[in-house]
C-alpha cells in the first residue's frame, strides 16, 4: 500500500507534493514525508500520523526546491514512527517506496557486514543503502538503479532522488502501479492518476518490471532487461474527478448517498433501457459453453462475489468456484474443462487478486475483471473488463463500489442465463425492470430508514459484540455487515449462515449480544425466522432487516425492524446493502472513530 509521488520542474514543489499526497492518503496514513533538493542539498520533513501533521511541520520548517518526492505510509516493516517514515536517506540518495522488499533481511545483513549503518527498521532503507553503495563504487545514476533493481526481490513502486542530479527523478515498478504525468516543462510520478489530476491528465503507465528516468522535459523508460522501452501515453479521466466531501461529514457518508446515481450510471453500461433487456454486447466473455466459472476477490469485493455466485448458479445454472484471493492464489486449484475466471476489485491493484488472476491466466483461462479503476493493473491484464462506474471511492470502507459491483454481477449473471438458455425472457425483463427502478428506490429508502438507523446506532454502540445472520445472498450480506461494523466502529462483529447458529454461536447469545438478522421475504424467510426465534428464546436482542412482506409475517417483537420495499430478488441484496452500511456508519460516528480512515487499514492493498 502506501502512496508515492514525485515532481520535477520549475515550481516550488513542497506544497504541491503534499497536495498530491492528500489524494493518495486513502492508501495509508501511518506517517508521511517529503524530500526535495535545494542548493544542491537534499532536505526532508517527515511526521508521524496523518498528512496534516506533515503540513504543520512544513509550515514551521518550510522546504525549498523544484524537485521532490513524497510518501504516505501504511506500515509493513517497522512501527509507524517518524524514524521509519519515508523518504529514507543514505549518502545523497533519497527513496520512497510502496510495497515490500522481500529479501531485505539478507541484503541488510550483507550491507551491515560491509560497514553500512541503518537508521530505520524498514525494508525500504536497503534500497537507499544499495543505491548509495553502487554510487560510491562509481556507478552513474542509471547504472546504480539497474544494479539495485537486479538485487531486490518483492513488490515495489519506487521514486528516487540523487543529490547530485537536481533535475532528475528515477522511478521503478514491480507489482504496485506507477504513473508518469506529463506537464509543460515539468514531469510527475504518482501511485495513480488521481494523485496527479490537479497537475496533468496526460499519463504514461509503467509496465510491470519497468523503470524510468524523468527530467522536466523528458521521460526515458527501460524494461526489466535494461532495454529502452516505449509505453503509450493516454489522457485519463482522473482530472475530472472532484475529490471532496461536498456537504457531508465524511466521504463514507457521501459515498453511501451517491449510490443511487452511480448505480444508475453503471447499469447504463449493461442494460438496454429501451429494449428492457440486458445488453449482450456488454459481455465480452462467452458463458455459453462453460462448465464452471472461477471467481476471486478480497474484502468487500469478495462478498459481492459470493452474491454473484448465487446469481450465476441460480439464473444461469453455471457452477461457480469462489475463494478469497489470498487462499485462491496458493490453492493450486485444478482448472479442468471449459472454465473462465472473473475477478472483482474496486482498485484493480489488490496484490492477492492480481496474483490469482495471473494463476488463471497461466492456466489459459479467459479472464474477466469487474473493476472500478479503468487504468488499473487488473483491468489491463484481463481479457474482458466490466467497469463499475462508481467514481473514486475515498472512504476506506467500501460502499458505493460494492453496490456497483453487485449491479454489474447481476447484469453478467443475466447475460450468462440468456446465453445458456436458462433465463426465460419474461424473467429477464422483470429483473431488468427492477434494476432500472433500483436507483430511485435507493433515494426513497435512504430518506426513510436513515433517521431510524441513526437512533438504533446509539443503542448498538453500547455493545461489545454483534452477531449478523442471514441465508442465501443475505448470508453474504451478513458477512459484509459484520465487516463494515468491525472495520469502522471497532465493535467486534461476526456473521453466520443462520442455519449454522445451532452449531456453536448460539452459545454466545444472551441479553448482551444484539443479533442483526437479514431476512427479506424470500424462499429462505421461514427458516431464518425459526433461527430468529431460537435467538429470542435465549434473550438475544434482535434487529431485523426485512421487507414489507417480511415485516408483516415476522412473528416477534424486536429491538428494531428496518423495513425495505418488496423488490425482485435480483435487487434485494443491492437494496439491503443500504441499512447494513448505514448501521456501521452511524454507529462509528456515534462512537467517534475515524470513519474514513479507520486505524490500521488502507484502501488499496498492494502487499500480500
Ligand atoms: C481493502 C479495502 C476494502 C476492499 C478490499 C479489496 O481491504 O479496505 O474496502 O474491499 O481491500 O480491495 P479491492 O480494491 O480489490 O476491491
Amino acid at each position: 500500500m502506501c502512496g508515492i509521488v514525485g515532481m520535477v520542474g520549475q515550481n516550488q514543489v513542497a506544497a504541491l507534493l503534499v497536495d498530491a499526497l492528500k489524494r493518495l492518503e486513502y492508501r495509508g496514513y501511518d506517517s508521511a514525508g517529503i524530500a526535495t533538493i535545494s542548493d544542491g542539498q537534499l532536505g526532508r520533513r517527515r511526521a508521524e500520523g496523518k498528512l496534516v501533521n506533515l503540513e504543520t511541520r512544513l509550515k514551521a520548517e518550510p522546504l525549498a526546491g523544484t524537485v521532490g518526492i513524497g510518501h504516505t505510509r501504511w506500515a509493513t516493516h517497522g512501527a509507524p514512527t517518524e524514524r521509519n517514515a519515508h523518504p529514507h536517506f543514505c549518502n545523497g540518495v533519497a527513496v520512497v517506496h510502496n510495497g515490500i522488499i522481500e529479501n531485505f533481511a539478507p541484503l541488510r545483513a550483507e550491507l551491515i557486514a560491509k560497514g553500512a549503518e541503518f537508521h530505520s527498521q524498514t525494508d525500504t532503507e536497503v534500497v537507499a543503502q544499495l543505491l548509495a553503495a553502487y554510487r560510491a563504487e562509481g556507478l552513474a545514476p542509471r547504472e546504480a538503479m539497474q544494479a539495485m533493481l537486479s538485487r531486490v526481490e518483492g513488490a515495489y513502486a519506487l521514486a528516487v532522488l540523487f543529490e547530485d542530479q537536481p533535475e532528475m527523478i528515477l522511478g521503478a515498478r514491480s507489482g504496485p502501479p506507477l504513473a508518469v504525468g506529463h506537464g509543460k516543462g515539468e514531469m510527475f510520478l504518482g501511485s495513480d492518476a488521481i494523485a496527479l489530476a490537479p497537475f496533468t491528465d496526460k499519463i504514461t503507465y509503467l509496465d510491470d518490471g519497468d523503470w524510468a528516468v524523468i527530467t522536466p522535459h523528458s521521460l526515458e523508460i527501460y524494461d526489466q532487461s535494461g532495454a529502452p522501452a516505449e509505453r503509450q501515453s493516454q489522457i485519463t479521466q482522473g482530472a475530472t474527478y472532484v475529490v471532496d466531501k461536498g456537504n457531508h461529514r465524511h466521504f463514507m457518508e457521501k459515498e453511501i448517498h451517491e449510490q443511487s446515481e452511480v448505480i444508475s450510471h453503471t447499469l447504463s453500461n449493461y442494460i438496454d433501457f429501451a429494449e428492457g433487456r440486458v445488453r449482450l454486447d456488454s459481455a465480452q466473455l462467452d458463458f455459453t459453453n462453460l462448465d464452471r466459472l472461477a471467481m476471486s476477490a478480497c474484502g468487500t469485493a469478495y462478498y459481492a462475489g459470493l452474491i454473484g455466485k448465487c446469481w450465476f448458479e441460480r439464473f444461469a445454472r453455471l457452477p461457480v468456484e469462489i475463494d478469497v484471493a489470498s487462499e485462491f492464489r496458493y490453492r493450486e486449484m485444478p482448472l479442468p474443462g471449459r472454465m473462465a475466471a472473473l475477478f472483482i476489485s474496486q482498485s484493480g491493484e489488490t496484490a492477492d487478486t492480481l496474483a490469482s488472476l495471473r494463476y488463471c491466466r497461466d492456466n489459459k483461462l479467459a479472464i474477466g475483471a469487474v473493476v472500478n479503476v479503468r487504468e488499473s493493473t487488473i483491468a489491463r491484464e484481463a481479457d474482458a473488463v466490466f467497469p463499475t462506474l462508481a467514481g473514486p471511492e475515498i472512504g476506506v470502507a467500501s460502499t458505493k463500489a460494492f453496490t456497483c459491483q453487485l449491479s454489474v454481477l447481476a447484469a453478467l449473471a443475466m447475460v450468462a442465463g440468456r446465453q445458456r438458455g436458462e433465463l426465460p425472457e419474461a424473467e429477464e425483463r422483470a429483473m431488468v425492470q427492477a434494476l432500472i427502478e433500483a436507483p430511485r428506490l435507493f433515494n426513497e429508502v435512504i430518506r426513510k430508514i436513515e433517521p431510524q438507523i441513526e437512533a438504533l446506532s446509539r443503542d448498538l454502540a453500547r455493545f461489545k459484540d454483534v452477531l449478523y445472520l442471514g441465508r442465501g445472498t443475505s448470508f453474504a450480506m451478513a458477512l459484509e455487515g459484520a465487516l463494515k461494523l468491525k472495520e469502522i466502529s471497532y465493535i467486534h462483529a461476526e456473521a453466520y449462515a443462520a442455519g449454522e447458529l445451532k452449531h456453536g454461536p448460539i452459545a454466545l447469545i444472551d441479553e448482551n449480544m444484539p443479533v442483526i438478522v437479514i431476512a427479506p421475504h424470500d424462499r429462505h424467510f421461514e427458516k431464518t425466522m425459526s433461527n430468529m426465534q431460537e435467538v429470542a428464546a435465549r434473550g438475544g436482542q434482535i434487529v431485523l432487516i426485512t421487507d414489507e412482506a417480511g415485516a408483516a409475517a415476522a412473528p416477534l417483537e424486536t429491538m428494531a425492524t428496518i423495513v425495505l420495499p418488496v423488490v425482485n430478488e435480483i435487487v434485494t441484496p443491492i437494496l439491503h446493502a443500504l441499512p447494513v452500511q448505514l448501521i456501521a456508519y452511524h454507529t462509528a460516528v456515534f462512537m467517534g472513530t475515524d470513519v474514513d480512515q479507520p486505524r490500521n487499514l488502507a484502501k488499496s492493498v498492494t502487499v500480500e
